[in-house]
């Protein structure tokens, strides 16, 4: 006898070898009634879930929101309160490479963070950027399309992306970002996250404001040159959070929001939901609210990583949706998926259960495993349980209107090139602007980006800055259409 633990079946029994099958004689076939074989193999065979359609290559830990100012005034959120501390789980992760995928290519980097409040979970699932490549969901399958791989020969494809950017000129915003430099982050402990939708908060009253949530690296905003992006090892940057937190080197962010009264949407000069726009920060000042610290590695990658499902219509009392067409449709899509990768029953699993207690009358299905106690219905007269308009009041708003298939209306200075034209005028230095026009010749001179293409790139870039495309029209040997 040993004093190590006994292997057993996962039904408890205990094995009865960990190295041989059981068969006809020490050279003869095996058998069918080797239950334990063949619970290994068929378990072995179930291992994978599904990646994630995009953003399957990430890795995450567990923080802490601290807030330490009082926006009361704005939100009545009790993880907003001053004072308020909330345990939270975040995964960064790239967008189009698939699960084992380097970490370090041009791409951007979400930066999804679970808020586990006492009124439930509040999930934050945004990017390192604060803006989009769309403006609409009906585009966003045939945009990650574009970014994935060719249906012939499985290979990305650069005059695929370039076709799809040059065709959909709101891409402009978002390209320009990611061709800087700070499409290759040093790590995700170096660049910023951004909530990039505007959401409504709400406060005790009813007042209604319109946000956005930027979280400001205190490590300092570190990137990578193209050069420096192509030798980093395939799996540096989730190696870096979980070294950087087990050492003790405790990563923070800033949380700021940018406020606007609700009033001021109708007539600002961008269209304040249009997610290729920022708000420029003299018109909305940043306010500091809190911090948020990274304190803990998880301890099973799949359980608490991989099987973590982000949901941007998780809101609790005091915050909601905005009419950001592309936060409406990610509303839908992400627990769809979650019960397409994970199954129905997926906010059932530690990492993703609510802290709270969970009073629900959905119930059964796949891997239940919180079960319901009578009365299974509402209403009911036994005493079950039963919702409370009056906590989400102020998050109602008019709305009225046509159904329609149209673009946003334009306000004042709506223009898809008038943002990515102030950061390369007033906010790049010499040097990013260097790297900017080299990375993007970098990407458009790929073999398969055809002479028309380029041609098509140049246009794309004079119209966003004439000196801006003149540089990328010099480097990539062609004049333009
Ligand atoms: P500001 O000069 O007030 O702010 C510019 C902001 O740009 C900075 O605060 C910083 O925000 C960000 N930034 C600084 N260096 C870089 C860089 N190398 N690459 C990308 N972003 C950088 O101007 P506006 O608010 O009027 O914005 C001007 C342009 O700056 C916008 O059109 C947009 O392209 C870009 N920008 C604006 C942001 C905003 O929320 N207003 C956020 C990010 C970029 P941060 O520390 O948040 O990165
Ligand atoms: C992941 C859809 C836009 C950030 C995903 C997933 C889907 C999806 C289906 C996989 C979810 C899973 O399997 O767990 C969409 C759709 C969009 C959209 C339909 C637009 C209509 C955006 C935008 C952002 C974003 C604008 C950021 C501002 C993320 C992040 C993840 C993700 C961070 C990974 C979450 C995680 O770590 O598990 N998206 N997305 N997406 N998306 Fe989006």
């Amino acid at each position: 006898m040993t004093d190590r633990p006994i292997t057993t079946t996962d039904a408890g029994i205990p094995a009865p070898s960990d190295e041989h099958s059981q068969s006809v004689g020490p050279n003869g076939p095996l058998l069918l009634q080797d239950h334990y074989l063949i619970q290994k193999m068929a378990h072995f065979n179930r291992e994978r879930v599904p990646e994630r359609v995009v953003h399957a290559k990430g890795g995450g830990a567990y923080g802490v929101l601290e807030i330490t100012e009082d926006v009361s005034q704005f939100t009545k959120a009790k993880l907003f309160q001053k004072g308020a501390r909330t345990e939270s789980l975040v995964r960064f992760s790239s967008v189009a490479g698939e699960l084992g995928s380097a970490d370090a290519g041009r791409d951007p980097r979400g930066f999804a963070i679970k808020f586990y409040t006492e009124d439930g979970n509040y999930d934050l699932v945004g990017n390192n950027t604060p803006v989009f490549f769309i403006r609409d969901p009906q585009k966003f399958s045939d945009f990650i399309h574009s970014q994935k791989r060719r249906a012939d020969n499985h290979l990305r494809d650069n005059n695929m992306q370039w076709d799809f950017w040059t065709l959909s000129p709101e891409s402009a915003h978002q390209v320009t970002l990611l061709m800087t430099d700070r499409g290759t982050p040093a790590s995700w402990r170096h660049m910023n996250g951004y909530g990039s939708h505007t959401f409504l908060w709400y406060n005790a009253a009813g007042d209604k404001f319109w946000v956005k949530y930027h979280f400001k690296t205190d490590q300092g905003i570190k990137n990578l040159t193209a050069d420096e992006a192509d030798r980093q090892p395939h799996d540096v940057h989730i190696k870096d959070l979980y070294e950087a937190i087990k050492r003790g080197d405790h990563p923070s962010w800033t949380v700021q929001v940018q406020v606007m009264p609700f009033e001021d949407a109708a007539d600002y000069r961008f269209n304040p939901f249009d997610l290729t726009k920022v708000w420029p920060h003299a018109d909305y000042p940043p306010i500091t609210i809190g911090r948020w610290t990274l304190t803990r590695n998880p301890e099973n990658y799949f359980a608490e990583i991989e099987q973590a499902a982000f949901e941007p219509a998780n809101f609790v009392p005091g915050i909601g949706p905005s009419p950001d067409k592309m936060l409406q449709g990610r509303l839908f899509s992400y627990p769809d998926a979650h019960r397409y990768r994970i199954g129905p029953n997926y906010l059932q699993l530690p990492v993703n259960r609510p802290k709270n207690e969970v009073h629900s009358y959905n119930f059964d299905g796949p891997m239940a495993y919180r079960n319901p106690t009578d009365p299974v219905y509402a209403p009911n007269s036994f005493g079950g349980p039963v919702a409370d308009p009056e906590l989400w009041k102020g998050e109602s708003y008019e709305v009225a209107g046509e159904i329609v298939r149209s673009a946003y209306t334009l306000h004042r200075e709506d223009d898809d090139y008038v943002q990515p034209r102030a950061l390369w005028e007033k906010v790049l230095s010499d040097v990013d602007r260097d790297h900017l026009v080299s990375n993007v010749v970098g990407h458009a001179s790929a073999p398969e980006v055809t002479g028309d293409m380029k041609k098509r790139v140049v246009e794309y870039w004079r119209n966003i800055q004439k000196d801006l495309g003149d540089r990328v029209a010099a480097g990539l040997g062609v004049n333009g259409s």
